[in-house]
């Protein structure tokens, strides 16, 4: 595994082997001294060319967990203003010997392009590419499902993992709202069939993608019948993201309104899941559009949960690609189309 750039195509092996991974680094996360030396001396710079909270801290906590070397690159505040190109930047990182790169850019493909496009020698990471993909992002939540629903890893989410080695089998996952423009959908729609879940996106007509019916999953524009009648273990809301949409105006169809009473997910809509059902989100939330304050705050809701195991998840991925200590030489994370 040299790269971590896509969910579609990974293979199930690789998978199991971070989520694996992932829990043994959360282990390590619950424990006094949470520092690991093992990529002392290595460098891992964050090159973020869109905005981020979760992902670039988390990368950064991560990176620093392991005791490797951690720069940040914001194209705020950058050469990238003075019109610097993603070739020149990436090779003013390769100068100064970075080993990884855990990119989010705005443009589908961007870390393909910086991956194989032999400007630098270091591990690409996707943090998220246009509409793209979002990898880390579907492994913590495939992690955050697995704990849950397949382990017993008690209400506050620590304890021994019993979900260690398993897949999710049998497992219902409704991912619901603005699928049009959402990676993390993308990302979790390939690696949740991957591990033997079922996924049904919930969406209305316009914010499904041209093209889904060769998505690995069903599709239903009634989210009141997809809950009452296919009874998910897990619902993943999606946020609307009104900059993506209409010239980056905010103007979107349905209105908030209509989208809110439609596909928003509430105390009502949470009280016909079955009792173990978990409320997902990978954040940042529209809270009022898309969840509700009582549904993203209910017991149920594992969204803090998340964000917590994506440190454990990108310490996992940093560590299998920077040690080579892969399960398979082949580069099975690695788009190659
Ligand atoms: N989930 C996610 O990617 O959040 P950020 O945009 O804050 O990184």
């Amino acid at each position: 595994m040299k790269h971590l750039l896509t969910t579609q195509g990974l293979s199930k092996d690789d998978a199991i082997l971070l989520l694996d991974t992932s829990a043994q680094m959360a282990a390590t996360q619950s424990r006094e001294n949470k520092k690991l030396p093992t990529l002392r001396g290595r460098t891992v710079v964050n090159l973020f060319y869109e905005d981020s909270t979760r992902t670039r801290i988390s990368f950064e906590t991560a990176a620093k967990r392991l005791s490797a070397d951690v720069i940040n690159f914001s194209a705020k505040g950058s050469s990238v203003s003075k019109g610097e190109s993603l070739k020149d930047t990436a090779l003013t990182l390769h100068a100064m010997g970075a080993d990884a790169v855990v990119v989010r850019h705005w443009a589908s493909g961007a870390a393909h392009q910086l991956a194989h496009a032999g400007w630098l020698d270091a591990a690409v990471l996707n943090a998220g590419d246009g509409m793209h993909q979002h990898p880390t992002q579907a492994l913590l939540d495939a992690f955050t499902i697995r704990r849950h629903l397949v382990g017993r890893v008690g209400e506050d989410g620590r304890g021994t993992d019993t979900s260690v080695g398993a897949d999710l089998a049998g497992l219902r996952i409704a991912i619901v709202g603005d699928v049009l423009h959402s990676r993390v959908a993308r990302s979790n729609v390939y690696l949740l069939h991957t591990l033997g879940a079922e996924v049904t996106l919930v969406a209305p007509p316009t914010l499904v993608p041209v093209g889904v019916e060769t998505w690995p999953c069903r599709v239903s524009y009634h989210l009141d019948e997809t809950l009452e009648q296919w009874q998910p273990d897990a619902v993943m809301m999606l946020r609307v993201q009104r900059e993506r949409m209409s010239g980056g105006s905010g103007a979107f169809f349905p209105s908030p309104m209509e989208y809110s009473r439609k596909f928003g997910f509430d105390a009502r809509r949470l009280a016909v899941l079955p009792d173990h059902a978990i409320v997902m989100h990978p954040g940042p939330m529209n809270r009022g559009l898309e969840i509700s304050a009582a549904a993203a705050d209910h017991p149920r809701s594992v969204i803090v949960e998340q964000v917590a195991n994506g440190v454990a998840v990108r310490m996992a991925a940093l560590y299998l690609l920077l040690s080579g200590d892969t399960g398979s030489e082949k580069t099975s994370t690695d788009e190659r189309n």
